[in-house]
C-alpha cells in the first residue's frame, strides 16, 4: 500500500532520518520544516538517496500558532487524505523564551502547535487507510504547571521541556479515547541520541538518531495500528510501558485539555 504520510520537524535530526527511511518503502512522504530553504535541501537529498520522487513539503513556523493554521489550511487544500502524522517537531533551548502571543516557545512548539495541526487534520486522517498519529514524547515527563502553559510563570529549561512533553502524552490518551477510528501513540524515542537538539541542551549523547527514526518507521508500518491506540511505547526500554501517571489521570487530563481549547479559541478562533 503506498501510504501518505506527515512528518513534522523533518529537516533535521530523528524527523530528517525517518523521512528517509519511508521514503526508501516507496511512500508519499512531505517533510516539514520553518525553513524554506532547509526543506528545499531536505526534499532534494531524499529524492536523491532514495530514488522516491514523491516527496513534497511544508512550511510553518510552530512556534507562531497562526503559521501553524495557515499551514494546516494548506495541506487540507493540497492533501487528499493522510494515513500517518508523526508529530515530531520540538525545541529543548531557545534564545528568546516568549513567542509573540507571550506563551513559552517550548510549550508552542512541542505541544500547542501538534495539537492545533492535529485537530486541524482529523478530516484528512479519517479519510486514511488504518491511520495512525504519532506523537514525540520523551523520558523527561512533569506535572504540567497551567501556568506555565499559559505563559504566566517561567520555569527552567528542562523543566519547561519535560512539561510540554507529559501535556503531549496527556493529549494523546485523550485523543485515542475520542476519535476511535485514529490510532494515537505516544513514543520517547529514546533518550540522549545525538541530534542538534541534544546537542545543544546536553553537549552529550548516548547513541545515534537511526534508533528513534527506527521506532518511528516501525510504528508507521504497523498493521492494526487501531490495537495499540493510547500506548507509550518506551523505546529506552525496547517496549510498551507506562508513560508518567498523570497521563492516566482523568481529571488533569480534563483540566489540560479545557485550558488549551480557550487558548486556542482566544488565539486563533
Ligand atoms: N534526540 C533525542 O534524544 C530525543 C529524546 C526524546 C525525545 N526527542 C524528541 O524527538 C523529536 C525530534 O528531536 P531531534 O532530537 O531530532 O531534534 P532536532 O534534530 O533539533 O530536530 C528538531 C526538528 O524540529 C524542527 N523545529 C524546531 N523548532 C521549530 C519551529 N519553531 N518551527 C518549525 N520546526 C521547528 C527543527 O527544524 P530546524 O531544522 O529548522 O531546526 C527540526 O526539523 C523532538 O520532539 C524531541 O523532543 C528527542
Amino acid at each position: 500500500m503506498n501510504k501518505t504520510i506527515l512528518i513534522t520537524g523533518s529537516t533535521d535530526g530523528i524527523g530528517r532520518l525517518t523521512a528517509i527511511k519511508l521514503a526508501n518503502k516507496g511512500y508519499t512522504v512531505y517533510v516539514h520544516g520553518r525553513s524554506q530553504e532547509k526543506i528545499r535541501t531536505t526534499i532534494n537529498e531524499i529524492k536523491e538517496a532514495t530514488g522516491n520522487q514523491n516527496i513534497k513539503g511544508f512550511i510553518a513556523d510552530y512556534s507562531d500558532l497562526n503559521s501553524v493554521e495557515k499551514m494546516a489550511e494548506e495541506i487540507n487544500e493540497k492533501v487528499a487524505k493522510l494515513d500517518v502524522l508523526i508529530n515530531n517537531a520540538g525545541v529543548f533551548n531557545t534564545s528568546k523564551i516568549k513567542n509573540q502571543d507571550g506563551l513559552d516557545i517550548r510549550m508552542v512548539v512541542n505541544y500547542l502547535a501538534q495539537y492545533l495541526l492535529t485537530a486541524r487534520l482529523l478530516p484528512l486522517l479519517n479519510k486514511g487507510t488504518d491511520p495512525r498519529v504519532i506523537n514525540l514524547s520523551s523520558a523527561a515527563q512533569a506535572p504540567v504547571s497551567i501556568d506555565v502553559l499559559l505563559g504566566k510563570e517561567t520555569v527552567s529549561n528542562g523543566e519547561t521541556y519535560a512539561q510540554s512533553k507529559l501535556a503531549l502524552t496527556m493529549w494523546t490518551f485523550y485523543m485515542a479515547k475520542k476519535e476511535p477510528n485514529i490510532s494515537m501513540i505516544a513514543v520517547n524515542p529514546g533518550s540522549l541520541q545525538n541530534t542538534k537538539m541534544v546537542q545543544k541542551a546536553y553537549g552529550t549523547s548516548w547513541s545515534s538518531p537511526d534508533k528513534g527514526a527506527t521506532i518511528l518507521s516501525e510504528l508507521s508500518n504497523i498493521e492494526d495500528a487501531i490495537k495499540i491506540s493510547g500506548k507509550y511505547f518506551d523505546n529506552d526500554r525496547g517496549n510498551f510501558g507506562n508513560a508518567h501517571p498523570d497521563s492516566y489521570d482523568d481529571a488533569k487530563i480534563k483540566k489540560l485539555i479545557e485550558t488549551t481549547d480557550e487558548l486556542i479559541k482566544k488565539l486563533i478562533g
